[in-house]
């Protein structure tokens, strides 16, 4: 029942982007993540030299998976690349149509989301910044910086999430670096 949930504070650092409390808590290694980058020799390579290093981590304050609530925390991706690909997170659609709203703390970053039948955006994620998620829009967050890149979310908690069909095919852009450039270009397997 939505109305058993007792209303709280929730404390957030704004130093450190520390939530305290955080009912839930995840890093994501490289090793979780390795089929998502597009250059699957690179991981492979970084992964067989014993290194295993976090790309990103979340952390968020759970509530009931149930119409009326929300669920909010703070993601960090770390910096750093796969083969040329910046470090992101696997991305995903919401199985209902739910929005989220991403607000950039620090770091340098973008928001990249699509819908199912094609349209691609690439926004930049930066302090300051509030990027919205339509109801519809997969959505994957990168760093394209040489600091972490942090960053508020909330999202109604029934949203579920689908990660099966990135994991398969990936988003239609990717963004790499080349020659210290930033470039978002096609990924040759979508
Ligand atoms: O719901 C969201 O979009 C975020 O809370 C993400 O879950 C978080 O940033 C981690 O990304 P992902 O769920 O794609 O691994
Ligand atoms: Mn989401």
């Amino acid at each position: 029942m939505t109305s058993n949930f007792k209303p709280e504070i929730v404390k957030f650092d704004l130093k450190t982007y520390v939530m305290q409390p955080f009912k839930m808590g995840r890093q994501v290694k490289l090793g979780d993540l390795k089929e998502y980058f597009n250059d699957l020799e690179a991981a492979a390579q970084i992964l067989s030299k014993g290194k295993n290093p976090i790309v990103y981590e979340y952390y968020q304050y759970t509530t009931p998976e149930i119409e009326g609530h929300l669920t909010f925390g703070v993601t960090t991706i770390y910096p750093g690349n796969v083969g040329k690909e910046y470090y992101m997170t696997r991305g995903h659609y919401h199985k209902k149509d739910a929005a989220e709203i991403y607000l950039g703390l620090s770091g340098k970053g973008s928001l990249l989301m699509q819908t199912k039948e094609g349209e691609v955006t690439y926004l930049d994620l930066k302090p300051s910044s509030i990027g919205y998620v339509p109801p519809g829009w997969g959505h994957r967050t990168i760093n394209t910086g040489i600091e972490k890149l942090v960053f508020y979310f909330v999202y109604p908690s029934d949203s579920g999430h689908d990660y099966e069909l990135v994991k398969e095919k990936g988003f239609a852009k990717i963004v790499i670096e080349e020659n210290g450039v930033t470039k978002v270009i096609d990924n040759p397997r979508f």
